[in-house]
């Protein structure tokens, strides 16, 4: 669909406008906007959309990403738990 675009999270479809950032995209994908996990397993999301607090990292297509500052692109694959 025009202006739409396709991306995975954690094996998921999720579909988003296009130019969403995957913080929205996280949000959407109705995964209460966890990145990660901390080390004791606590969920840890994005907090200062501005590529600072380093809380909202994900791995995309196999790289460690800011979801804050990566912009969803079409078939994006979106690991919150790598
Ligand atoms: S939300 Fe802080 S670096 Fe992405």
């Amino acid at each position: 669909m025009s202006g739409q675009t396709s991306l995975h999270i954690d094996g998921r479809l999720v579909r988003v406008k296009a130019g969403t950032s995957v913080a929205a995209a996280l949000r959407v994908a109705d995964s209460m906007g966890v990145a990660r996990t901390s080390i004791s397993g606590q969920p840890r999301a994005p907090f200062c959309g501005m590529g600072v607090c380093q809380e909202c990292r994900v791995r995309v297509d196999g790289r460690r990403m800011l979801a804050c500052q990566t912009v969803c692109a079409e078939g994006m694959q979106v690991e919150t738990t790598a």
